[in-house]
């Protein structure tokens, strides 16, 4: 039991990556808050996960809605040991036809959000003394992508973001890294036109996409006291697409 009683929110945790997270994280022992727009899905992941997932709708992008959210853990959990980053949105397009809109609410879930969450939960795991922190970058964000003018630059900034937050809040006992998924079947890469996936597909040297509990497992690290001297670190888990 590698988080045994250990209290997690995972964003974006009703689908996809986070949901594989909230699972493999209650697999060894932590009470999971799954926290997502997603009202239909996040009920039923809750009922799907048991007792130790409890599922409370959050816009990350509204720091109103964030602050609710954290409250309502606090309540309920009375701490938060880990933050897991993980809600995030494509709105795919060529630069030269990217909108205005399609730019900015990329960055308000991507970016802003994770902002928000964190700010949030950091005054609570420095009074606890020490805490994890773990955002969620991602292939794009480290070698570019066509047609993600937002999307890399949210997932760039998070590599910066979480260095930062790395010198900032080490001496508080906070552990602040990320992981940079490479193109991992969920719903996001099923809205991707086919032959550019399979092209994706073939350049990895594993020659297969991830799968959401092969990224969970590396937040599942980062979360743990075996990666407690892993600080400000970028771990891409991606079958090596690019080297
Ligand atoms: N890599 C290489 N070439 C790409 C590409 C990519 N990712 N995406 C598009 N292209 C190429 C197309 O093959 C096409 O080439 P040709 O002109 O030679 O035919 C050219 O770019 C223009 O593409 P479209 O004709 O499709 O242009 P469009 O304006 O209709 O659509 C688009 C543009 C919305 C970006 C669409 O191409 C698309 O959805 N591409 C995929 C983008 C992508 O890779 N998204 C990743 C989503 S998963 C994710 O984001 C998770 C993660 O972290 C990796
Ligand atoms: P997904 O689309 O399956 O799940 C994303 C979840 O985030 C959904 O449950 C959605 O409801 C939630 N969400 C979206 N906006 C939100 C908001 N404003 N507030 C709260 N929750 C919100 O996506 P996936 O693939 O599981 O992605 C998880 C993370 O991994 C994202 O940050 C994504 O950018 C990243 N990633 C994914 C890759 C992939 O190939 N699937 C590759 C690299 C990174």
């Amino acid at each position: 039991m590698r988080l045994n009683n250990k209290v997690a929110i995972i964003t974006g945790a009703a689908n996809g990556i986070g949901y594989a997270a909230a699972e493999r994280f209650i697999e060894e022992g932590a009470w999971v808050f799954i926290a997502d727009y997603d009202d239909k899905a996040g009920i039923l992941a809750a009922q799907q996960l048991g007792e130790n997932a409890v599922f409370i709708q959050v816009d990350v992008a509204s720091r109103e809605s964030v602050n609710q959210l954290v409250t309502a853990v606090i309540e309920q959990a009375g701490r938060i040991d880990i933050l897991v980053n993980n809600a995030g949105i494509t709105r795919d397009a060529m630069l030269t036809k990217m909108t205005e809109d399609q730019f900015q609410q990329v960055l308000d879930v991507n970016l802003t959000g994770v902002f928000h969450c964190t700010q949030e939960v950091i005054p609570y795991m420095v009074a606890a003394g020490g805490g994890k922190i773990i955002n969620t970058s991602s292939v794009s964000g480290v070698y570019g992508n066509v047609g993600q003018t937002n999307y890399a630059a949210t997932k760039a900034a998070i590599v910066g973001m979480t260095k930062t937050w790395a010198k900032e809040l080490g001496r508080k006992g906070i552990n602040v890294n990320a992981v940079a998924p490479g193109f991992t079947e969920t719903d996001m890469v099923k809205k991707m036109p086919e032959n550019i996936l399979a092209q994706m597909r073939s350049i990895v040297p594993l020659q297969r996409l991830g799968t959401p509990r092969d990224i969970a497992n590396a937040y599942l690290f980062l979360a743990s006291d075996e990666a407690s001297y892993v600080h400000g670190h970028t771990l891409h888990v991606d079958g090596a697409i690019m080297m």
